[in-house]
């Protein structure tokens, strides 16, 4: 029996529920960025084409939640800092990614308690890839 309230999984990446809700994640995420009028900003920053963008944040979060390493296997550290480095990150930016990580998380489900951490996971993050003042 379970003694505290700690969550029984190994990882973020169980917690989750593995690579089909990452995939759904990551989907939700970018179709989102396309068809909300408050993520322009963002979806300006990418090309026009998310296919890639799609594939590499699926492989990318699979290894940052705990799990299968499909994205360092592919291309070695992420240096994402210096992979963000053409784009232009300031602010607003960082708020719509983190708005639109966060609506794409409630839509498909993650676990509230898992949501609230990643959350602040994602916040340290991009608020790291911020390249511009503004
Ligand atoms: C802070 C605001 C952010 C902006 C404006 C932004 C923008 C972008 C853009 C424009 C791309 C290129 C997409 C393409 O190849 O077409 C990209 C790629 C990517 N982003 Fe972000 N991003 C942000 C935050 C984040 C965060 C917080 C993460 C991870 C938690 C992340 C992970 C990635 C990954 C893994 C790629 C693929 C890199 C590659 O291999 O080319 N990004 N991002």
């Amino acid at each position: 029996m379970q003694s505290d309230n700690k969550p029984s999984y190994d990882t973020p990446f169980e917690w989750i529920g593995g690579e089909d809700k990452v995939k759904a994640l990551v989907e939700r995420f970018y179709d989102l960025m396309d068809l909300e009028p408050q993520y322009a900003a963002l979806r300006a920053s990418h090309g026009t084409e998310l296919a890639r963008a799609r594939e590499n944040l699926f492989w990318f979060l699979c290894g940052w939640l705990g799990g299968p390493q499909h994205y360092t296997d592919r291309f070695g550290h992420p240096r994402l800092r210096a992979r963000h480095m053409p784009f232009r990150i300031g602010v607003i930016e960082r708020d719509q990614w983190l708005a639109c990580m966060d609506q794409a998380m409630g839509e498909v489900g993650v676990p509230e308690e898992l949501r609230v951490r990643l959350r602040d996971s994602f916040f340290q993050t991009a608020d790291w890839m911020r390249n511009t003042h503004g």
